[in-house]
């Protein structure tokens, strides 16, 4: 097992990391002082299906006098006001002695940890919360660095707080029963990582991508905590985003979250990311930001990844649309994460929109 620290003083929490470690849940969560009498498991009918009762299981062997299960549905529509709200009624219901404090426990991908996350965040003003990734997409993002939320009819994660984990358990051996999309899916953050941050993590997946893709258990040991590392260290650094660091996690998003949106569920969030970093080194390029060959790396990388590098057939001017009213954008001029080179991230505002138009147009067709 591996161990990786993010330090934030008095919110600092470890990520544990290897493979069937549902088992010992219970325990490290005994050792780590997180072992309530009331445990609550939030988690969604397919993952529950797979992993809760080993989970329960542990809980008990480990002394837990009552584990509960509360299942959001599967899906990015149910990450919503309204399942939030069935979610902390539950942990009314469920802990109603103010004398015991519960802990959450998020047991699954994005969805359940993003929505879990902000349930403890609010329940009882706050109370401890457990990640339990289960997608490659959580494991290496979202169960890190405690952006809760859910979205609001009006947008995207609207509705949240900045609250962070107690602890993330990370047992990798969950993935195997995960589609091979939604493998894909956190791949694209993977490769998101390497472009931005570590060019030797990018050269590793030069060389290692299918087995990657395959959930090679050497290469999910190499990649795994090398991106939680460098998500550890962006974090600690700018735990708010307002630092000038943490927004270069959205390397690929800008363009990319237009595109999702016009998709309108044809493309997944990994596969519109794709596109939209190849926009953003195109656009790199054309502003002699970096040379064409790392645009051709990350092409060629996306590619091999199974992952598309155009999303032809959606209407440019409904992209551009939906890009004029990302919330990027509102507070003024435009900004993009660009590359300087594979793994030197840099920011640009107030990009020229005869350029952004040329390159999104480039990735539609
Ligand atoms: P997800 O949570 O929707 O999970 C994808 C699908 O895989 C679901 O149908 C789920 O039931 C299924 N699944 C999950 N684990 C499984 C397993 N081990 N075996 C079989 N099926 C499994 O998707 P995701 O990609 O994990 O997360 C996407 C969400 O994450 C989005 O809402 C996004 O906004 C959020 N996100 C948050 C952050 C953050 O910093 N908080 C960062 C990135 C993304
Ligand atoms: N995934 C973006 C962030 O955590 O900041």
């Amino acid at each position: 097992m591996q161990t990786v620290r993010v330090e934030l003083g008095k919110r600092s929490y470890d990520i544990l990391i290897g493979f069937d470690m549902l088992e010992d849940i219970g325990p490290a969560l005994a050792e780590h002082g997180l072992l309530s009498d009331n445990m609550a498991v939030l988690t969604s009918p397919t993952i529950g299906a797979h992993y809760y009762q080993q989970v329960r299981d542990s809980l008990e062997r480990a002394g837990a006098a009552v584990v509960d299960r509360h299942d959001i549905p599967d899906g990015e529509d149910n990450k919503s006001l309204d399942e939030f709200c069935r979610a902390v009624r539950r942990l009314a219901q469920f802990a109603p002695n103010p004398a015991v404090r519960p802990t959450v426990l998020a047991l699954g991908g994005g969805v359940v940890g993003d929505l879990g996350g902000f349930a403890a965040a609010s329940f009882r003003r706050g109370v401890p919360y457990v990640q339990v990734p289960t997608t490659l997409l959580s494991a290496v993002d979202s169960s890190v660095g405690g952006k809760t939320a859910v979205n609001l009819p009006e947008g995207k994660n609207l509705c949240g707080a900045f609250y962070q984990p107690s602890l993330v358990y990370m047992d990798l051996a969950t993935l195997d029963t995960l589609p091979g999309r939604e493998v894909r899916s956190g791949v694209a953050e993977v490769i998101k990582y390497g472009a931005i941050l570590d060019a030797d993590l990018f050269q590793y997946l030069e060389e290692s991508i299918e087995a990657l893709i395959e959930l090679d258990a050497e290469a999910l040991t190499q990649v795994v905590p090398t991106c939680v590392e460098l998500k550890a260290e962006v974090v600690g650094e700018d735990e708010r985003e307002n630092a000038g660091v943490r927004i270069c996690l959205n390397f690929g998003h800008t363009i990319g979250h237009a595109i999702e949106k016009a998709a309108a569920g044809a493309l997944s969030h990994g596969e519109a990311v794709a596109v939209g970093m190849v926009a953003a080194a195109r656009l790199s390029v054309q502003l002699n930001l970096c040379d064409s060959d790392v645009e051709d790396r990350l092409s060629d990388m996306i590619e091999r990844a199974g992952l598309p590098v155009t999303a032809p057939g959606l209407r440019l001017e409904t992209v551009l649309d939906y890009l004029r009213h990302d919330k990027k954008f509102i507070t003024g001029a435009n900004r993009f994460i660009l590359l300087e080179d594979i793994g030197a991230w840099t920011c640009r505002e107030g990009v020229d929109m005869d350029a952004v138009r040329d390159i999104t147009r480039s990735v539609l067709l």
